[in-house]
């Protein structure tokens, strides 16, 4: 059974989604779209075929032909979307972050909840890396014994103008917030921002590089650097140090060149490129859930444990102080061992 994917926002993600989901993902046809920008719409449905453009993302929802629904739009606009996917019983796989707000993530689990399943997955999609993937593995095989701190860096080449204020965490290490509470299974407990010397190239609105710590319920601490203007690729790392030993991502490239005395391999040019492979197979997971009626991975939860989380650490780049993270207890609903009941196949 093929699913009919709908997809809202068509940029950057929503385009590389697309694609995906024509190409390289099985058992998926992408028949609507929708973006507030209507020729860039209408230029990227010409490359669509079979996909129709939607006067609105919410004409997109309740289209009968429309199966699962995909909001690659803008965070700030991903709460009413995710409402309207749910109040329309479908199945919906929305970009981080879930929102911008710990509230308004609040109001989306309300709504699921009330529902009675799970209908929602969110793009952590870290979490479908083979190399993540494999940490993780080796975390639990035991030898290592217990974690006691993580290292992790998140560097990219270079960010767009609007990038600034609080977007290192909200935009890029809510990645590091998400996985790392994955890895553990350990929600966190607090945040701290330290600002080290600026890039000289860094613009007055942006501390670049930033060091985020955070304390995770165990007492496992994390420190996470990031440097938006790296310049030279696009660098993810992660090291776990445990009792016995370490783990740590490996560098990923599949070839190391020799050559004139020195050794070489790739840095990726950017997330697109390092997390290609992690994209399609959460997308083939989501598409297979939706094919089976039950949704997995990453849910609401998760996109609310990352905004309290991410909220804690904005506040403290701004005061420079700890700040506690502060949480509802996790509903029973979303529990990762709750069986979820299984939907109607679309
Ligand atoms: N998982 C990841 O690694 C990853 C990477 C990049 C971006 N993202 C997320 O994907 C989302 C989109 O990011 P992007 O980089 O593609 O941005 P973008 O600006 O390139 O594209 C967003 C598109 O959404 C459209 N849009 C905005 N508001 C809309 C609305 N109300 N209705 C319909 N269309 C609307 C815009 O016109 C634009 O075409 C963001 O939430 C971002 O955080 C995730």
């Amino acid at each position: 059974m093929t699913v009919r994917v709908g997809v809202i926002g068509v940029g950057t993600m929503g385009q590389d989604h697309v694609v995906r989901l024509q190409r390289r993902v099985n058992g998926a046809e992408v028949v609507a779209l929708a973006d507030m920008d209507h020729a860039r719409l209408e230029a990227v449905a010409a490359s669509v075929p079979g996909a129709r453009t939607m006067a609105s993302g919410d004409d997109l929802i309740v289209a009968d032909d429309v199966g699962g629904v995909v909001i690659a739009s803008w965070g700030e606009t991903h709460e009413q979307y995710v409402l309207s996917a749910l109040a329309a019983g479908k199945p919906v796989f929305c970009e981080k972050p879930l929102a911008p707000e710990a509230e308004a993530c609040q109001r989306i689990m309300d709504a699921e909840r009330a529902g009675g399943r799970r209908l929602l997955q969110v793009g952590f999609m870290r979490r479908y890396d083979q190399a993540y993937r494999a940490l993780f593995r080796t975390l639990r095989e035991g030898a290592l014994g217990a974690p006691l701190m993580i290292h992790c860096a998140h560097r990219n080449p270079g960010v767009p103008s609007f990038y600034a204020g609080g977007m290192p965490i909200t935009d890029s290490a809510i990645h590091e917030i998400d996985i790392v509470r994955w890895l553990l299974e350990q929600e966190i407990s607090a945040a701290q921002v330290l600002r080290p010397r600026r890039a000289s190239r860094a613009r007055p609105d942006l501390q670049d590089p930033l060091l985020l710590l955070l304390e995770m319920c165990d007492g496992t601490l994390v420190d996470v650097e990031v440097f938006a203007t790296a310049t030279y690729g696009y660098d993810i790392r992660c090291e776990v140090v445990c009792e016995s030993g370490t783990v740590a991502l490996g560098d990923g490239s599949r070839v190391v060149v020799r050559n004139g005395g020195a050794r070489s391999d790739r840095v990726p040019d950017n997330f697109q490129e390092r997390f290609r492979d992690a994209y399609d197979a959460e997308f083939q997971e989501w598409v297979n859930g939706v094919e089976r009626g039950q949704t997995g991975g990453p849910s609401a939860w998760d996109g609310y444990a990352a905004a309290v989380a991410a909220d804690a650490a904005v506040a403290s780049l701004q005061s420079g102080e700890r700040v506690s993270v502060s949480m509802l207890a996790r509903p029973r609903f979303y529990e990762p061992t709750v069986a979820q009941p299984v939907l109607m196949n679309r």
